[in-house]
């Protein structure tokens, strides 16, 4: 029985030993975070731990990976930029003092352990900077008849995660719907959060006030300054007096044409009238229709 155990036991080991001595033999690389997420100006941690290795002195280098990719620690120290911005923790971790929106990336932390099997082992943390929004810029049409549509417009292009818009009217927030609110029951429009308009289908007298837009993103927020939106009356029966009141100008300038006309005609008919009507065609056709006449005495008047 005891013979038989011991046997079991040895076959067991034999089968495990190569693979204990493998990772024992392997450098190998953990992170506690392999996508840190901070805040523009914050310090980041990209964390590369040894999780086992046979090597006393594994060489360590840090790259950022990229369209060119460049040491941030390599040779025992840290390179160009990085000299007085980062350093090293906890022996191969990177920690960033200030990370900017330019230090997003993928970091490659890469260890070389001579003394081990496989000799190398590297890990690719991705750091992502989170960015506060700046003051959105925002139009709004300063008057608009009513009943027409208008659109107001607010963007901003710092901020990272892309931030999301809200409207505000003499600073009161305003519904992505206007008809989601009782409040609003008079106005129609809606609100676009991810791009920022603010879209009104039909322009009413009430919705004329000071407005202005707020950006935001899980880091802060920014507004843009107010900005007024006039709304007019298209004063129909005003309009419809004014074209009446130039058409009765326009009546009575072509009346007084007209008949400053027919009485320069007529002393001019008086002139030349005879003189014309004694040389006497012999047809006279024209003669009896008064209008023909007429016409021909225009004519003969601007000849003359
Ligand atoms: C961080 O970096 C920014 C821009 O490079 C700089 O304006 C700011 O003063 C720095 N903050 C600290 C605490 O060093
Ligand atoms: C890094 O993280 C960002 C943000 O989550 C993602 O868009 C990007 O694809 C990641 N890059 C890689 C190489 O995984
Ligand atoms: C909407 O308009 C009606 C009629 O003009 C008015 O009686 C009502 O008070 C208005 N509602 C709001 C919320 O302004």
């Amino acid at each position: 029985m005891a013979l038989r155990r011991r046997v079991l036991l040895s076959l067991l080991l034999l089968l495990l030993l190569p693979l204990l001595s493998y990772r024992i033999l392997a450098v190998e690389l953990t992170s506690t975070n392999m996508h840190p997420v901070v805040q523009e100006f914050q310090r980041a941690e990209l964390s590369c731990l040894i999780a086992t290795t046979n090597t006393a002195h594994p060489r360590i280098e840090w790259k950022k990976i990229g369209k060119e990719t460049s040491y941030v620690f390599y040779g025992g120290k840290m390179q160009g930029t990085w000299v007085n911005r980062a350093q090293l923790h906890s022996r191969t971790s990177l920690i960033i003092f200030n990370v900017t929106r330019e230090d997003k990336g993928i970091y490659r932390c890469e260890v070389v352990a001579p003394e081990d099997q496989n000799i190398g082992a590297e890990i690719n943390i991705n750091l992502t900077v989170h960015v506060k929004p700046v003051a959105p810029r925002c139009r709004v049409p300063q008057s608009v008849p009513v009943g027409k549509s208008a659109t107001l417009y607010c963007q901003e292009k710092e901020g990272f995660p892309e931030p999301t818009y809200t409207w505000y009217r003499n600073s009161e927030p305003l519904p992505m719907d206007s008809k989601s609110s009782p409040k609003f029951q008079n106005s129609s429009f809606t609100i676009n959060t991810k791009t920022g308009t603010l879209a009104f289908s039909e322009v009413q007298k009430g919705d004329t006030g000071r407005y202005h837009c707020i950006a935001s993103n899980n880091v802060g927020s920014a507004q843009c300054e107010e900005q007024e939106m006039e709304v007019y009356d298209l004063n129909i029966a005003g309009i419809i007096g004014g074209v009446l009141v130039v058409l009765l100008v326009l009546l009575l300038i072509t009346v007084g044409i007209c008949c400053a006309y027919r009485k320069g005609v007529f002393v001019i008919n008086k002139q030349n009238g005879n003189s014309y009507k004694t040389p006497a065609k012999p047809d006279g056709v024209n003669y009896i229709r008064t209008d023909e006449e007429g016409d021909f005495r225009h004519k003969s008047s601007f000849v003359i």
